[in-house]
């Protein structure tokens, strides 16, 4: 088993440590943040995502997964440290490495006095093409090898994702690394998840490929919607019978308010800023994101189209999507204050992103405990976020409650049969018939 350490715990960190230390290695995970540390020493996680508590009690409880804020603790016995730092946009777009500049610094100065086991340094954040070759140059005089490992997790789905992932990617540039890694996933390799091995920079390539093809597809299903309110047609229809073809496949072509969340937006953008400045033009990816800022506009003319002002309006869902207290770039963020601008009032409910939405869209929305609460006092709802919750919640009550029976469901998750029987009107999105 293998001594490891983790920089940085993040949903990322967290979630990759955890599973590292449930496939039986020795985790530390390390933060500067000393409040966060405490917090998971205490036994509380500090973020929100499913199955993750009681995988990190487990592995706390039989000494496999330690925390700490002093990043010498984690790199005593470490053989390996995994950098999960966040790598945000920049004012220019580009991916801003600052906080990842900063752990390498950290580590580099640890190794000056207490080098010790370590051997590797592998890159789980999402990185510039070019960037774990920098970072080599540095540790070259240590004799630390550079290994990129992006990670494919996604929030709301993390842990499931890191136990079951559809592959591992490895970018390596020694075979020593190779044998490294090897090692350290062998317990997923036998249960035949498929390990790819590659170039550091091929691999830092495929991160980026693959969220700017899964943030495509969602464009382009987005855009088919809008089409099929054109011409009549049910857009649900289309992407079921379109995935059924294995080339297609089925995943990614639900229609929404656009994508959110703290990876497709910025990473399409860092890919775009690593393309421009090797003189290469991403046509595609513009499209891309002009389709999901329009997308958003769609749902504000949606709502002007068929709610007058001045109206209450019940928000439901606020998080970029189900599974998630996470609010950045979620379509709630652009879609309440067009609203509120145009003279809308908003009562607003999420089951676990209040808290987080509250120090995003500030006092003017009044935030409720529950969709009973939310939609008794407004004269439509307008679905954002595609809850379970909202799902199961009876039709009939969402007439009753409502002065006006009618739902914009951006999500398309409620049944419109059922809804058409009770009276109520639910608007979709690219349901024209
Ligand atoms: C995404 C990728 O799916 C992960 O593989 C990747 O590891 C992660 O980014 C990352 O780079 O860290 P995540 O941002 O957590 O994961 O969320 P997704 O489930 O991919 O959803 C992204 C956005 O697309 C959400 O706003 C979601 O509502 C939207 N979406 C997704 C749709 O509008 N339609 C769909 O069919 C699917």
């Amino acid at each position: 088993m293998t001594n490891i350490c983790v920089v940085g715990t993040g949903y990322v960190g967290l979630v990759t440590g955890t599973c590292l230390a449930e496939m039986g290695h020795t985790v530390w995970c390390v933060d500067i943040n000393e409040d966060k540390i405490n917090r998971l020493n205490r036994g509380e996680t500090p973020i929100y995502e499913a199955g993750l508590d009681e995988l990190l009690h487990r592995n706390q409880g039989v000494k496999r997964l330690f925390f700490s804020n002093q990043l010498s603790v984690g790199l005593a016995q470490a053989e390996v440290v995994f950098l999960a730092i966040n790598t945000p946009s920049s004012e220019s777009g580009d991916a801003d490495l600052s906080y990842l500049s900063a752990a390498v610094d950290t580590i580099v100065t640890h190794c000056d006095t207490h080098l010790g086991a370590l051997r590797f340094l592998v890159i789980k954040s999402t990185v510039p093409v070019g960037t774990g070759a920098k970072i080599q140059q540095r540790l070259l005089p240590y004799g630390i090898s550079v290994i990129s490992n992006p990670e494919f997790l996604r929030e709301g789905q993390a842990v499931q994702d890191a136990l079951y992932p559809n592959r591992i990617v490895v970018g390596v540039n020694h075979v020593d690394a190779e044998k490294m890694m090897r090692r350290l996933y062998h317990g997923y390799v036998c249960r035949g998840v498929p390990l790819v091995v590659t170039t550091v920079p091929t691999s830092e390539l495929i991160k980026y490929a693959a969220n700017s093809f899964l943030a495509t597809k969602i464009s382009f299903i987005n855009e088919i919607a809008m089409l099929c309110e054109a011409v009549g047609a049910d857009v649900l229809d289309v992407a079921h019978a379109i995935g059924l073809d294995q080339r297609i496949g089925p995943h990614f072509l639900s229609p929404g308010p656009g994508f959110g969340g703290s990876c497709f937006p910025k990473d399409i953008q860092a890919l775009q800023y690593t393309a421009k400045e090797k003189g290469v033009d991403l046509h595609i990816l513009q499209a891309v994101n002009q389709v999901n800022r329009r997308q958003r506009e769609w749902v504000i003319r949606k709502v002007t189209s068929v709610v007058p002002t001045p109206c209450t309006i019940a928000v439901l869902g606020l998080a970029f999507k189900a599974g998630t207290d996470d609010m950045r770039d979620a379509p709630a963020l652009t879609i309440l204050p067009a609203l509120l601008k145009l003279g809308y009032s908003i009562r607003a409910y999420d089951p676990v992103a209040m808290e987080m939405a509250k120090g995003f869209l500030g006092h003017d929305i009044t935030y409720c405990e529950g969709v009973t609460a939310t939609l008794i006092g407004s004269d439509v709802a307008l679905i954002l976020t595609e809850w379970d919750e909202f799902v199961t919640y009876s039709m009939a009550d969402i007439k009753q409650h409502l002065t006006q029976p009618m739902v914009i469901d951006c999500r398309n998750i409620l049944n419109r049969q059922l809804a058409s029987d009770l009276g109520l009107t639910i608007i979709g999105i690219g349901r024209g018939i």
